[in-house]
Parts: C-alpha cells; structure tokens; sequence
C-alpha cells in the first residue's frame, strides 16, 4: 500500500465516513475476493450502523470460484447479501443492479407506504486502498469521475452519480484503513500484491507464496517453474533462482529478483484463479 496510515489518518477517515454515511441509505463494501477477511475492516460494522449493507467481493475474475461461492453463503448466513464482481468489466454492473435491487426493497416498501414515491436510493462504496473502489465508481458511472487518490481528507463537494433510475452513487468512496497490526492480514495483502515492498521481506512474501500454493493447488508451481513441489518452500524459491537464473557473481541468489518474479506472477494472475482465505479457516 502506497500510503501509511498513522492514528490521524484513520480519525480523519473515520469522521469523512461518518459524515458521508449520514447522506446515504446504502453501503457497499467492496472486499478482495481473494483474502475477504484480511481486506476487511471490523470498525465498519460500527459506522454503518442501521445502514442497509451490500458486498461485493471484488477481483473474483481472478479468485476461486468455489472458495467465493462459499464466501457468499457465509456471508448470507450472516444476514449479509454478498455477490462476486470483476469491476472492470461492465457485465458486472447488472450484477450489482439486481443485488442492490434486493437489499433496498424493504426500504423502499417502507418509502411507499409513508407516501414517498421515486426518491433515489443513494449508495456510497467503502473499501481499503487498492481494493477496487475508483475502478468500481468509473466503472459504474461509464466515466473518469472517482478520484484515485488513496489519501483520506480530499473531499470535494458532496457530488452524485445516477447510476440508473432510481439509485445514486456517491463519487467519493470511503477509505478504510487495513488491520495493519495482524500480521497474517498483512502477509495476505502484501501476497495478493495490494502492500507495496516496503512494508515487507519481499522474500518472505515469496516463500508464503510458494507454501500456500504448495498446499493449497499442488501443480501450479511445476507448471509455471517446473521446479520439484516435494522439496521444502525455501529449497523451491532457490530453486526457482537457478531456473529463471537469479543468480549474482559466484552463484549466490539474487533473492529480490527471485522474490520480485514470483510477487509479480501471483499480482498478475499467472497461477490462475487462486483465494488465499476460505470459510473453513474461520475459527468456529
Ligand atoms: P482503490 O480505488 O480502491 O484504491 O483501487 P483502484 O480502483 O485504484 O484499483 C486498484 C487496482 O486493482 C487497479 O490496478 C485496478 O485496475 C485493479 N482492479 C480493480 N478491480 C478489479 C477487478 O475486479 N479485477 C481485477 N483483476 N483487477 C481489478 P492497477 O491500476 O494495475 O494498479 P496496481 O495493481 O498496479 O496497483
């Protein structure tokens, strides 16, 4: 992640969130479909209080699908309607069309019967930094409006996008801050490619790389390296040296190189469609 995120800045976030979500009746929270607890923020729960509240579980073109689908039946367990979204593709809008149909027609009802007909529902789209939110607004409106900006204290005046008839989004979204202080949630991030360098051991973010994929989709490492999965995950990423020839003078392994190769495949999507937290990892 670009920026650091010091006590003021979470205030800061904090207090442009609080007002913003007093203008709106819907919230859309948009998670990583790859780590959906890690690129979470529980402070949310707080802010949105009494708010109606919508996930989408974003990048899924390059999660799972079987690890997403289980997520969206957790979270429907939770009471919470979550669908899976690839933003940048306009196939999505109408996905978020039909859920956020469904998760304000009690509201609406309720509109109706106290007499108020055809007044817009007004969402706003929170999330961290990086985890899709100005590709989900542009996306969305079919226009460079959301700025890209991650840092939190730049709000323009309060502006509106029509989305279609009857609901508004909101072009500023909200920033939440990551739960910096859990290192698994950390190590998750920094794999899916959303912390930057300095906040990690790229090194280490490649081992955890190799280990997971190791575990959890045997094969892809052969493939992609055709290095032998039977040796341990550090003799792999030496391994995965020598082939891609990451070496310096004498032989000794250019371990930021190697690191580097590995972080960039798993941020492109080289190994496939691969989700780093599931349902299951949940402590009951
Ligand atoms: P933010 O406003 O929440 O900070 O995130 P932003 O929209 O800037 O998106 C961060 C990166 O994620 C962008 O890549 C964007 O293209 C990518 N992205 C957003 N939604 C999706 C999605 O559904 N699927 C995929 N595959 N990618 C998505 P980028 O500009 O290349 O940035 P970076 O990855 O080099 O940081």
């Amino acid at each position: 992640m670009d920026i650091q995120w010091f006590p003021g800045h979470m205030t800061k976030a904090l207090r442009e969130m609080q007002n913003n979500i007093k203008l709106v009746d819907l919230v859309i929270e948009l998670l990583d479909s790859r780590v959906p607890m890690s690129s979470g923020n529980p402070e949310l729960s707080k802010i949105a209080q009494g708010k109606q509240r919508l996930i989408l579980l974003n990048k899924a073109d390059m999660a799972d699908e079987k690890i997403t689908s289980a997520w969206i039946e957790y979270f429907k367990e939770k009471g919470i309607k979550a669908v899976a979204v690839d933003s940048r593709s306009t196939a999505s809008k109408r996905t978020v069309k039909q859920a956020v149909d469904i998760v304000v027609k009690e509201k609406k009802e309720r509109d109706l019967k106290r007499g108020i007909k055809g007044r817009p529902v007004r969402a706003m789209v929170v999330g961290i930094p990086n985890v899709g939110k100005s590709t989900f607004i542009n996306c969305y409106s079919g226009r460079s409006s959301a700025k890209t900006g991650n840092m939190p204290g730049v709000t323009k005046g309060t502006q509106w996008i029509r989305l279609s008839g009857d609901l508004e989004l909101l072009d500023t979204p909200g920033v939440l801050w990551p739960k910096f202080e859990d290192q698994v949630t950390g190590m998750h991030l920094a794999m899916t490619g959303a912390v930057r360098s300095e906040v990690l051991d790229m090194s280490d973010v490649a081992v955890n790389i190799i280990s997971m994929l190791k575990e959890n989709y045997p094969g892809k490492l052969g493939e992609r390296y055709g290095c032998n999965e039977d040796n341990g995950s550090v003799e792999i990423f030496e391994e995965i040296a020598s082939k891609r020839g990451c070496l310096r003078k004498g032989g000794v392994i250019d371990t930021d190189k190697t690191a580097l190769i590995i972080c960039d495949d798993m941020k492109n999507g080289r190994f496939g469609k691969i989700s780093f937290e599931s349902p299951s990892d949940i402590d009951q």
